[in-house]
Order: C-alpha cells, then structure tokens, then sequence
C-alpha cells in the first residue's frame, strides 16, 4: 500500500493541500482561496484539491486540518468561529461522497503541533505546545509524548481562553478572547489604532497595500515593520506583549520544554519572536525561579498543519 498522504490545511484565508510521504515531504500542492461564503461550498472546494493531487499521485488517506472545535468522534465541525457556514456540518461524512479516501478530521493547530512534533521543531520532545498565530489563535499540546484531545474534542482551544474581562467581542461569542489580542486579526488591530490616534505617523505605512487602512494586510505590515516602520514595529510589539503573556499562563499549566509558534504571522520571524521572548520572561510566574521553555518559530511553516494532518490519517 502507497505511503502517501494527502493533507488539507483549511484556514479562513486558504485551503492549502499536499501529497506527503512517511518522512513529512511534500511532493505536490494545491491551493485554492477560502470562499468567503463557506459551508457547502468551502467543503467542495476541499473536495476539488484533494481530487486534484489524487489524480496525479498514488495516495492511501486524506487528513483534514481545520480550524474549528471538532467533535471527539472526529467527524463533525462543532463550530468554527472564523469560517462561515461551516458550524454544526458533519464534514466527514459530506466529504467522504466527494472524495474517495479514507478520511480522518484533526483541528488545524492539532495538526501543526503533531506536524512540528513529528518532522519540526518539536521533533525529540515529548512535552510541546503549539499557538498558531493566523486570522485567529490556535493552539495543540503534545503531552508525555502523545496529542492532547480532551474528553469531548476540543482541548487546547487557547485562543478562547480569556485574558481579558469585558474585552474585545470574539467571533466565538464570549468576550476578551486571546486571539482578539494576539492574532494577525489583532495586529491589524493594533495598527488601526494606532493610525486613528496619531494619522501622521501612518503616512509609510498607508503607501503600502491600497492605500487605505482597511486595505493593509499581515503581510504588509510584516514588509513594513522590516524597513523599520514605527507603527507597524509598535503593532508586532504589542501582539507580542499579549501573545508572551498569554504563553507565561500556559506555560505554568503545560510546562512545556519547547512553545513553537506558528500561522502567517510567523513569516516576520524575530520582529514577532524576540519581543514575545522577553515578554515571556517578565509575566511568566517565579520567572527566574525554574527552566523556561524555548521559544522557537515552526519549522515547517504555514505547511505544519497539512503535513500534520497527513500524518495522523496515515496512522
Ligand atoms: C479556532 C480554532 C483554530 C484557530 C486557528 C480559532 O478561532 O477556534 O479551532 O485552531 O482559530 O485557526
């Protein structure tokens, strides 16, 4: 039987799909946009990329990595806070009369921490977590070793744990959630703010993307925050200050020995990653006291999640 693997990483931007080996190689791709539409649609346009690279490569399992609460059965989209139409369908079984595979459900950061675990950054660790920084914040544990589910699905849901009493209104419906704070949503976030409190300040950045500010995207204040841009450097410090916090809290449940950090975001690398470091240190509880963990950047990139769910569908 064939040892290739198709994983589909499902986000609220793209719909991301690859044949992956047993070594975590990525020997084709697939990409389409997420439409803005969702539901049946977004769940045909999965079925169109894994159709895609089957035609062209031996495979044996398709991995779905998608970002929502899934059910513990692993079958059903419970709800998803950043794609629309999508809550409440039972995807493995809508997907199973497109696609003919067997298919296996993970939540998309699930799929990124088992992904670095496996072939990443976390590779040789057994106590591992994984916040990925995209449209929203997901999170995946890997405890002595083995994925971390919970009773009913949805453990290490971190970007709903709230750190903020009466903040920001979440997609989820409750307030103050980490990923209203610490995301790439929230990046742009911070920069409108800071645009709308001191306009002179955004005459760099505004020359990017459209022109306007709600046409700036993650990936131009990334451009811009590496030519030194002060608003766009004070939104990633910022994000930074949240997401370090965020992972002080998480690291005195979790004690992890690496926190590897992916999603979009992560393609500015140190801009994003020095500041949490510190940011770490300073809220993190006896901080001095005992080890921190490493703080390092995924490996496979905005892959991890595909490659991830490859590998769980292959097991
Ligand atoms: C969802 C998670 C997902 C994360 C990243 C969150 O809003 O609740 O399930 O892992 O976004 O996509």
């Amino acid at each position: 039987m064939s040892d290739l693997s198709i994983g589909i990483d499902i986000g609220g931007t793209k719909v991301l799909g690859g044949v992956v080996d047993s070594a975590g190689a990525i020997l084709a791709t697939s990409r389409r946009d997420t439409p803005k539409e969702g539901g049946r649609k977004l769940t045909e346009t999965i079925a169109e990329v894994a159709n895609e690279l089957l035609q062209s490569h031996d495979v044996a399992s398709l991995g779905i990595s998608a970002a929502g609460f899934i059910s513990a059965d692993r079958e059903r989209i419970l709800a998803t806070p950043n794609i629309a139409g999508w809550s409440g369908i039972n995807l493995k079984e809508e997907l199973s009369t497109l696609v003919d595979l067997p298919i296996f459900i993970e939540n998309d950061a699930n799929s990124a921490a088992w992904g670095e675990a496996v072939h990443g950054a976390g590779k040789g660790s057994h106590h591992m977590m994984m916040i990925t920084v995209g449209t929203g914040i997901g999170g995946g544990a890997i405890i002595d070793g083995k994925l971390l589910r919970g009773a009913y699905g949805i453990a290490a849901e971190f970007g709903h744990m709230r750190v903020l009493p009466d903040g920001h209104l979440c997609g989820c419906g409750a307030r103050g959630c980490f990923e209203q704070y610490a995301s790439g949503n929230a990046l742009l976030r911070h920069v409108r703010e800071s645009i709308n409190a001191s306009p002179d300040l955004a005459h760099n950045l505004l020359q990017r993307g459209n022109g306007t500010v709600e046409g700036l995207t993650g990936k131009d204040i990334t451009e811009a925050a590496r030519d030194g841009d002060p608003v766009a450097l004070a939104a990633f410090n910022t994000t930074a200050q949240w997401l370090g916090a965020g992972i002080a809290s998480l690291a005195v449940l979790f004690d992890p020995e690496v926190v590897v950090i992916g999603g979009g975001v992560i393609d500015a690398g140190e801009i994003l990653l020095a500041p949490t470091r510190t940011a770490v240190d300073r809220y993190l509880p006896f901080s001095g006291k005992h080890p921190t963990p490493k703080i390092v950047a995924a490996v496979l990139g905005n892959e991890a999640g595909l490659v991830g769910a490859a590998d769980l569908a292959r097991q």
